[in-house]
């Protein structure tokens, strides 16, 4: 078998055989593949795309590149939950404890992610003393124990993914809806839960910015996952404008501890419910959503939520005076306020220009090695659809570099748009794929 074969094939429009994407896959993770001729292939798969079955393929050869985590010690269905990613998406990290209040195993492995904030592990560690990293051994006592680990992801899950990924992202290659479903369904597979929830974020702020476009994306992931065994749902969510009002690392874990207290903002706690009830039922462990929601609420209101939450940071070495005196989190030296340049109504956020305001003052990275600032971020104050006076705060900046205060200041007022009219909303949850 030869790479270029493979390549003119595709470039022309062919398929691959289960052979050749096993022989391509497994060729390129130990290195007999050169990156040039896998660019090459990125490139004709970008045009030419891969069909229902060359992708499923492609997803076991990743997920199976490497290590396939072994989670049968955990008593109970295991569940798990990804987000395509978003502006303000902080809901693992509420999901995870009321999910696990609700007593269904959660045993969950994230990224660090490239974005405007870093992901969830990099949140987790604005908690002083959280440890992000777990022996097998630890993970699974923690969960038997009490229902929930969260940890970074080991090396070992899907390397084909990682250096696959690598390679797109700096060959134009990222946005293309079968990379994308068997990328994120080789970690999920790999990972070992017997259930999955996928939240696929459309809008301005999202990977994926068309509604048809999340809708296909969601389908072929969900596709995936039942044919590998795993019970998969997707719910199409909105990221036209931020979630939430917190952006930020250690912002966002002020604003999961609220959310989780019940004071949370409407549209985070609400998908939360959507995403929570999805999970419990793609376990078998309720009945129907609505009563799913009910239940969740009301672990909420009745304060086991947060309880879980505080019993998880204490079981990963964090220190729990931080949760409930959250002046301790990491905090910017400088806050300041940004009013409304003019009346009317806020009738767009660009999402992803609100983001690049976070990533301007330091708390996203732009490569995998560069530093973040756990401490800086936005708080808004008024979001789409919102009437505002002139002089009224838009949001509040926290900065540590005067310099990049100034510039995210420019981003900041960049990224909405007031105008006369009031404008029509899309729903939160635009959809969801059984
Ligand atoms: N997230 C992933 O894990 N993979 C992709 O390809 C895109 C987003």
């Amino acid at each position: 078998m030869r790479m270029y074969d493979l390549i003119q094939r595709k470039r022309n429009g062919g398929v691959l055989s289960d052979d050749e994407i096993h022989y391509m896959i497994s060729g390129f993770t130990n290195g007999e593949i050169p990156d040039y001729q896998m660019s090459a292939m990125l490139m004709a798969i970008y045009f030419k795309g891969l069909n229902e079955k060359e992708t499923l393929t492609l997803t076991l050869e990743m997920a199976h590149s490497g290590d396939m985590l072994d989670l049968s010690p955990i008593q109970g269905k295991i569940v798990d939950k990804h987000s395509t990613g978003g502006v303000g998406d902080k809901t693992s990290l509420i999901l995870a404890p009321m999910v696990a209040a609700f007593g269904v195993p959660v045993a969950k492995m994230s990224g660090r992610g490239l974005g405007h904030t870093g992901g969830t592990i990099d949140k987790l560690e604005s908690i002083p003393g959280f440890s992000t990293t777990l022996t097998i051994n630890d993970f699974i006592r923690n969960v038997n124990e009490i229902k929930l680990a969260l940890v970074g992801q080991t090396q070992d899950l899907a390397p084909a993914d990682k250096k696959l990924y690598a390679l797109r992202d700096v060959t134009a290659t990222v946005d293309q809806i079968s990379l994308i479903a068997a990328s994120i369904m080789s970690k999920k597979l790999a990972s070992g839960a017997d259930a999955i929830v996928l939240d696929v974020k459309t809008g301005s702020g999202a990977l994926i910015k068309r509604e048809e476009d999340s809708i296909t994306l969601a389908r072929t992931m969900v596709k995936i996952g039942k044919r590998a065994g795993r019970k998969t749902s997707a719910v199409i969510s909105d990221m036209d404008q931020p979630l939430g009002y917190c952006i930020g690392n250690a912002l966002e874990i002020k604003e999961v501890i609220e959310t989780l207290k019940g004071n949370g903002p409407k549209d985070l706690t609400e998908l939360c419910l959507v995403l929570g009830a999805q999970m419990l039922f793609n376990v078998d462990a309720v009945s129907s959503i609505e009563t799913a929601m009910d239940q969740l609420r009301e672990l909420i209101d009745n304060g086991s939520a947060l309880k879980k939450f505080i019993q998880f940071v204490k079981a990963q070495g964090g220190d729990e005076t931080a949760i409930h005196d959250t002046s301790l989190l990491p905090s910017a030296s400088i806050t300041e306020d940004i009013p409304a340049p003019g009346e009317g109504y806020i009738i767009k956020m660009h999402t992803d220009a609100i983001g690049a305001v976070s990533m301007i003052l330091g708390g996203g990275r732009q490569t995998k090695d560069s530093p973040i600032d756990l401490s800086v971020g936005l708080v808004l104050h008024k979001k789409t659809g919102e009437f505002v006076k002139k002089g009224d705060i838009l949001a509040t900046l926290h900065a540590n570099d005067p310099k990049k205060l100034l510039a995210a200041k420019e981003k900041l007022l960049e990224a909405y748009k007031i105008a006369a009219f009031q404008p029509s909303l899309p729903p939160l949850i635009h959809e969801i794929i059984l």
